[in-house]
């Protein structure tokens, strides 16, 4: 479909009483504007604009980080907030464009699919419709506007909330914030609509009343299922949102072979991919890419953001993000996998146990109580309890390694930069500041001293 897409991001979102833009607020992990810039790509529009306005900024960073580089994706200032109408007007000065179809979107309407963007703005690409506008039939309509048709269901008009008559607030067919123009009709009429109305603002709704009124066909259609039409304009909409996404994608997730113990406790955003036989605990959340592979136990209490992981996983209580695990890699319970952390197969993240920008070897394992920041290590390694590196002078952060095979002693102190061999052994509680050989012990401790019958003297001085 070679439409473009304008998506309206400029409002003040004033209900949501934020210091953020509405449209940055996040579902899922994922900003609102994301939601619906996503849709219509993959609906297939070559080209998107942004209305940006009130934090304007801060939209365009979600944009520019979302989308590095996409030339098809522009942003475009609407400076004076005066409604979607002018809004759109903005966006078609801005870009020029007066042909072809566009597509126009809420930027609130984060749940609306590809397939329902498509199927409708295939209606105004064979040129017999100017206008099209997608509806629902929410079961409280409360605040969209209505969806007012002549005797025969025609589209007449739509008529907002707040100018609706007592009998027209009774309809409940309501305007989703979706719309499909023909570009050419669009550009030549758009001038037309006044801000006539109880709010004085610029309506784009009223575009399907002056097109009709000027020849040309209009239309709505009415969408199978109201809640991808619902918008947010408040913190309740965007948890109510939230539940239906979270609803969506878990209900996908359990059709494909996906074993949730409660789904209404799990919290999967829209690009993570599970595979079969995988079985989430209460408690877990996923955000950002996630790629989790077969029969892995994720949860309870598990936070995964960018995470990749292999088959046969086990992430009990765990907290890791921009981290890669092989497979049959366990972590936790109170594992925390900071960015970097690459785990190879059958390596081991135990009970807090702190990991960054490190490699644990196949078959590795650092069980309990450990950080261990900027080391490489080999496979076969056994780190003992309380075993930490020490990778910062307080000024750099420096690089630790291990070899295959190597037992460190609980409680040592890898004081980095180091090199620490292969088949090697550390004793416990020691301070290793020089390399170790291959093969060698490393052994810093001061001698034990006894003092015999010291509590007996003690309890006698009483
Ligand atoms: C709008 C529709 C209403 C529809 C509802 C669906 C209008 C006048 N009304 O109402 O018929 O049922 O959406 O959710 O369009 N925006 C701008 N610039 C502006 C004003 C708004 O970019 O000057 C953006 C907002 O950021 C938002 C979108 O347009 O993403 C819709 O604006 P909003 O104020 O939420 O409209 P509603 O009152 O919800
Ligand atoms: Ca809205």
């Amino acid at each position: 479909m070679d439409a473009t897409a304008i998506i309206l991001a400029a409002g003040e979102g004033t209900r949501m009483k934020s210091n953020h833009a509405k449209v940055a607020h996040r579902i899922l992990g994922k900003p609102m504007i994301s939601w619906v810039v996503d849709a219509a790509l993959a609906a297939g529009c070559s080209r998107i604009v942004v209305v940006v306005g009130s934090h304007a900024d801060e939209v365009r960073d979600i944009i520019d980080a979302t989308y590095p580089g996409n030339d098809a994706i522009t942003c475009v200032e609407q400076a004076e907030r005066l409604g979607t109408g002018h809004a759109v007007r903005v966006a078609l000065e801005a870009t020029g464009i007066s042909a072809g179809p566009v597509v126009v979107l809420n930027g609130d309407l984060p749940l609306i699919q590809p397939e329902t963007i498509s199927g409708f703005a295939a209606t105004v690409s064979t040129g017999e419709v100017a206008g099209a506008v997608l509806s629902m039939l929410p079961p409280d309509p409360f605040g969209y506007g209505r969806i007012i048709t002549d005797e025969n269901g025609s589209l007449l008009a739509i008529v907002e909330q707040k100018d609706c008559t007592p009998e027209q607030a009774d309809i409940q067919e309501s305007n989703v914030g979706c719309y499909a123009f023909d570009g050419a009709q669009l550009a030549a009429h758009i001038a037309d609509i006044t801000c006539d109305n109880a709010q004085g603002e610029y309506y784009l709704p009223d575009m399907l009343e002056i097109l009709r009124r000027a020849g040309q066909a209009v239309t709505s259609f009415c969408c199978d299922d109201y809640r991808e039409g619902l918008g947010v304009n408040s913190r309740a909409q965007l948890a109510e949102l939230t539940a239906i996404a979270r609803d969506r994608i878990n209900e996908r997730l359990m059709a494909e072979g996906v074993t949730f113990i409660d789904p209404a406790q799990a919290w999967i955003g829209p690009d993570a991919t599970i595979g079969r036989d995988t079985v989430i605990w209460p408690q877990t959340h996923m955000i950002g890419t996630c790629v989790i592979g077969q029969d892995c136990v994720v949860g309870p209490n598990t936070r995964l953001t960018n995470v990749r992981c292999g088959n046969g996983c086990t992430l009990d209580e765990t907290v890791a993000i921009d981290a890669v695990l092989e497979n049959d890699v366990n972590c936790g319970p109170r594992a925390y996998l900071r960015p970097g952390t690459h785990m190879l197969d059958r390596s081991k993240a135990g009970t807090h146990v702190e990991i960054k920008k490190s490699t644990i070897g196949e078959g590795s394992k650092v069980p309990h109580l450990s950080y261990i920041g900027d080391t490489t290590m080999g496979a076969g390694v056994n780190i003992g309890a309380g075993s930490i590196t020490c990778n910062y002078d307080g000024v750099n952060k420096h690089a630790t390694t291990i070899g295959d095979d190597t037992f460190i002693g609980s409680d040592t102190m890898m004081v980095a930069p180091v090199n620490i061999g292969a088949h090697a052994v550390t004793g416990a509680g020691g301070t290793i500041t020089k390399d170790v050989p291959d093969g060698a012990l490393a052994i810093e401790r001061t001698e034990q001293r006894i003092i015999a019958g010291y509590t007996e003297r003690k309890n006698a001085r009483r």
